[in-house]
């Protein structure tokens, strides 16, 4: 598999300072493979008494079901509320009274929430919904900014046990669209705007586009965030916070089965349309809450603050379901990075004493590149573990995220995940491993992961494979909603349902450590966010200009990979500036701002195999500037190539 060997020799390695390992939950080696052995030999007694430290309603008869393989049932018998997890269960203890979530707008407005105002915020809004019929398995998008009333509206919908469907505020409206009619959505939750970059986004109006001609909304529910003028329905749209003002702060927690639906969440997959990846409620909760207390090493007086937005998994479980089940007081913000300066982030840590921050490596490399004295002039003493997700992390921004965030103090988790796995699957104990730049290093509690070649066999040290998990764990998805044949076939039917496929090429060094070596499906991942090659194609070829696209990355500094099209226009249309400007920006339009290529490449045909598909491995080499490596005997047409690589010139 030329494509997946591995390049990288990294041999730093920093240990966990001593200070930090004697406080830590778990602060040696041989404690982590003990709970580790015991996770894996025997999980029915790891995993229940993990579960047990969660506040059931019922508790459950057992811990797990893998008799339907490879749909798990996680805890049968038990019956539990993710909100009542997440909120009730600290009011009858100190943390009533301890701050759940203190958020800063972007332009500088604070407020901070308790457990006990928390849950009156969320039982208020519960209501609210409930008010407009809402209930119990009913599917509701929320396409909101990063305010406070996102958590909470979250937390209502699954108090009532509707089941969530976050849409991330930069998707279009087409996008919105797709994944309300996917999940059968009966309401939508939106803002009136958000702030970014100094600018409102006008939320409600995309979704009120996105909701032209689509009949089963019955509600759209609107927070008043920025004040913008907007269109009013009013046998549709309510004023969600006026609502909230004469709301009850009571509402019973509805008793959830542990395998019913909590949320759902659509990510791109290398074919057909997005999938909404289908969660439930006991294994999820008890995943998040299990990995966030490890990963983490959360304490009672922590600030802990993911910079990611809840319209991603990793918002849904770290900032939401993780940090609230373990009482943390969590950080929001709204805006940008850099609004109205470079240092804003620093500045925030400083201003609220952060300890713990996980972000991502576009947004390391992004203040990488905008200079280190916006990050030194803050103070950042009370940083005290740094964690990273969404895509692999080259060791050049490791090093400088160490040195100058952490000031060499902090440890960092590099924590390998996704969408569908619900929660950290390798990362680094922060008190036991020696880390070393650019690794994921060890697999968390519970979880059986190999690096294997295409026939299933496991690889040795440094062979670069595919990474492959043996066994179901708690947060793991349950299926993709209305499309189970996709589930099975997506992630388990590449080894006859004996590993779960993750997408992802590995390869594991010498000291077991993982490296993950990126996507080997037609999956981009540009900031850490997860891009079919397809829909963009799709979307490229719903241009009437367009006859046929492919979409390839190209490495990038900043973003990790870059979007880059080779497109054939049709006779009638010319290939120019002002064109690739407009495709681009119709890609926006269609699927949002995050899949607008970078670069569009015009060609007058592509490279094809003789049954007519296009070797996008070819494109990729050309994208990147590389000589073109592999065998090219399955190619059509040859000259195509040389006309592709003259054009790049
Ligand atoms: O390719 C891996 C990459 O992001 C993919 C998952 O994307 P998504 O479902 O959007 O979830 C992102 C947040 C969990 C993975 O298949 N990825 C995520 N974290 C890492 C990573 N690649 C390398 N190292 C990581 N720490």
């Amino acid at each position: 598999m030329p494509d997946i060997d591995s390049v990288l020799q990294e041999n730093r390695s920093f240990e966990p300072s001593e200070a930090f390992r004697a406080a830590a939950r778990v602060g040696d080696r041989a404690e982590y493979d003990r709970m580790y052995r015991e996770s894996i030999d025997d999980p029915d007694a790891f995993w229940g008494r993990a579960a047990r430290e969660l506040p059931w309603i019922k508790p459950f008869d057992e811990v797990l079901d893998w008799s339907e393989a490879p749909v798990a049932k996680w805890f049968g018998g038990g019956q539990l509320n993710a909100s009542a997890v997440c909120l009730d269960q600290h009011l009858t203890t100190d943390r009533r009274d301890k701050v759940a979530i203190l958020w800063e707008g972007e332009p500088g407005d604070v407020r901070s929430f308790t457990y006990a105002e928390a849950h009156a915020e969320v039982c208020r809004l519960a209501n609210v919904l409930k008010a407009r019929g809402v209930g119990k398995g009913d599917r509701v998008a929320i396409y909101m900014p990063m305010i406070p009333e996102l958590a909470f509206f979250v937390l209502a919908c699954a108090r009532i046990g509707a089941i969530h469907s976050v849409i991330f505020g930069g998707f279009s409206a087409n996008s919105i669209r797709d994944r309300v009619l996917d999940g059968g959505c009966s309401a939508v939750i939106t803002a009136d705007g958000g702030w970014r970059r100094g600018k409102v986004l006008p939320l409600k109006a995309v979704v009120d586009k996105a909701l032209e001609g689509v009949g089963g909304v019955h509600t759209v529910f609107v927070v008043k965030r920025t004040g913008n003028e907007i269109a009013w329905d009013d046998a549709r749209d309510v004023d969600a916070l006026e609502l909230a003002k004469t709301a009850s702060v009571e509402c019973a927690p509805e008793p959830m089965e542990s395998e019913d639906t909590l949320f759902l969440l659509y990510t791109s997959g290398s074919t057909g349309k997005p999938k909404g990846i289908r969660h439930t409620t006991g294994g999820y909760m008890v995943g998040t809450y299990l990995t966030t207390k490890y990963v983490f090493d959360l304490r009672e007086d922590d600030v802990y603050w993911c910079t990611a937005d809840v319209g991603w998994i990793t918002g849904h479980s770290y900032i939401v379901y993780g940090p609230l089940a373990n009482g943390a007081t969590v950080v929001m913000y709204e805006g940008a990075p850099n609004e109205p300066h470079p240092g804003r982030f620093w500045e925030l840590i400083e201003k609220h004493r952060v300890t713990i921050l996980y972000t991502a490596p576009t947004a390391i490399r992004a203040f990488m590149r905008w200079g280190d004295e916006h990050v030194t002039k803050f103070d950042r003493s009370s940083l005290r573990l740094l964690g990273s997700v969404g895509e692999p992390i080259n060791p050049e921004a490791w090093m400088w995220y160490r040195n100058v965030v952490g000031e060499e103090r902090c440890p960092i988790v590099d924590t390998w995940w996704q969408t569908e796995t619900g929660g950290i699957m390798l990362t680094p104990l922060p008190g036991v491993v020696a880390t070393k730049p650019g690794s994921a290093t060890l697999p968390f509690f519970g979880v059986d992961a190999a690096v294997i070649d295409e026939e299933g066999n496991e690889l040795g040290a440094n062979l670069g494979g595919l990474l492959a998990i043996k066994r179901p764990w708690p947060a793991m998805l349950r299926g993709i909603w209305g499309d189970d044949e996709r589930y099975r076939e997506t992630y388990w039917s590449k080894f006859d349902g004996e590993y779960y496929f993750p997408g992802d090429g590995a390869r594991r060094d010498e000291d077991g450590f993982f490296w993950i070596m990126g996507r080997v499906d037609d999956v981009l991942n540009v900031s850490g966010h997860r891009l079919s090659t397809m829909e963009i194609e799709s979307a490229l070829v719903s241009h009437a200009a367009v006859v046929e696209a492919a979409v390839v990355p190209r490495p990038d500094e900043l973003t990790g990979e870059a979007i880059c099209a080779f497109v054939s226009i049709g006779p009638g249309a010319v290939a120019s500036d002002e064109l690739a400007e407009q495709l681009r920006e119709h890609v926006a339009t269609e699927i949002g701002k995050l899949a607008r290529p970078a670069e569009i490449r015009f060609a007058d045909a592509l490279p094809k195999t003789r049954s007519g598909k296009i070797m996008r491995r070819l494109l990729r080499d050309i994208a990147s500037g590389r000589e073109i490596a592999g065998d090219t005997t399955t190619l059509e047409d040859f000259a195509v190539l040389d006309r592709l690589r003259s054009d790049a010139e």
